[in-house]
């Protein structure tokens, strides 16, 4: 007999009670990307303050040819698994590159939006008639288990972007000691980190001028007007960005701009806000070298290879299990 066990998964409902009943109130990140929400991250991407995209982008159309060195090392087929794939920008360099060398590949890209998902899948569909594809729909930790199913076919996972970035340390170090349960010897793990530079770049990144970060943070309360039925009025909370040089945090918050009383019809419930109160929307960690050295060790894995832009704006790091 099969016996299954159920992870309670909190609801988007559950979330947004819990975070807006603590002090101070939070709302989780991870629901930014809704349609609208993923559309406004694809603007941000373009922004000239957003270097982040460009200095992976570089890395990956640089030094493709080092990086598929590293990953063919030995020669054998592999399963490109990447999670929270996007739009697959920067993997297409990758991907183009592999075929072009005749490696035995599989891309097998995650991602939590199914529209994402298509939207990929078309565009590597038509891009790229000869590669073998196959979309995995959830979230990145209950994909865990599907990756636990242990074959003996080398997995080459793939985390870009800097998202892990919105981890906080611990939880990063419990995201791939995870992963590293579900990996053999001879798997990799490819990871984007946003480099710790100048302070006033990383503020800038996170405060542009055309106001499209603030969109990206009002667009969820909107998300909680549309799906919880709420009456947030979006012109009365207004984004505002810090950034921690010791801690090497970006921190993003709403803050109130005046007292008020927000109702969310489908919770059946109010929830006061003073003025000025802020309400804690993301973390966007910055790595030094050294801490990107200490996570690595402290999940089971050593570093393989840093790959860096030309600016040392930003590292994509490969680590081998240990
Ligand atoms: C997608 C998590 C990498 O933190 O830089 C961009 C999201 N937030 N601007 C980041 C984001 C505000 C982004 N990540």
């Amino acid at each position: 007999m099969q016996t299954s066990i159920k992870i309670k998964q909190n609801t988007f409902a559950d979330d947004v009670t819990q975070g807006l009943s603590a002090s101070p109130k939070f709302l989780s990140s991870k629901y930014f990307y809704d349609d609208e929400g993923s559309r406004l991250f694809q603007e941000i991407m373009k922004l000239p303050e957003y270097y982040l995209t460009r200095a992976e982008f570089e890395i990956f159309s640089e030094q493709t040819n080092e990086i598929f060195s590293a990953f063919n090392a030995d020669d054998s087929p592999f399963d490109l698994i990447e999670l929270g794939a996007g739009d697959g920008t920067k993997t297409s360099l990758l991907v183009d590159y592999f075929l072009k060398q005749n490696a035995g590949f599989t891309y097998i890209p995650i991602d939590i939006s199914a529209k994402a998902l298509n939207t990929l899948t078309a565009k590597f569909e038509k891009e790229f008639p000869q590669l073998r594809i196959q979309t995995k729909q959830g979230d990145y930790f209950k994909t865990l288990k599907t990756l636990g199913a242990k074959t003996s076919k080398k997995k080459i996972i793939l985390f870009l972007g800097s998202n892990i970035g919105n981890f906080r340390q611990e939880q990063a170090k419990e995201f791939f000691t995870g992963l590293r349960a579900v990996m053999n010897k001879n798997d990799l793990l490819f990871i984007g980190f946003d480099l710790q530079k100048d302070p006033q770049t990383i503020l800038d990144a996170y405060s542009d001028k055309q106001g499209v970060t603030d969109a990206f943070n009002i667009n969820l309360l909107k998300r909680v007007n549309r799906e919880l039925g709420a009456n947030f009025d979006p012109k009365e909370f207004s984004h505002y960005a810090i950034y921690h040089p010791i801690e090497g945090a970006a921190r993003s918050f709403l803050i109130s701009q005046k007292k008020q009383t927000v109702f969310i019809e489908s919770l059946n419930k109010n929830f006061d806000f003073e003025a000025w109160e802020p309400i804690f929307m993301e973390i966007s960690q910055k790595y030094s070298l050294k801490m990107i050295e200490e996570l690595a060790k402290e999940s089971g894995f050593q570093i393989e290879k840093n790959f860096f832009d030309s600016k040392n704006y930003y590292a994509d790091s490969l680590w081998k299990p240990i």
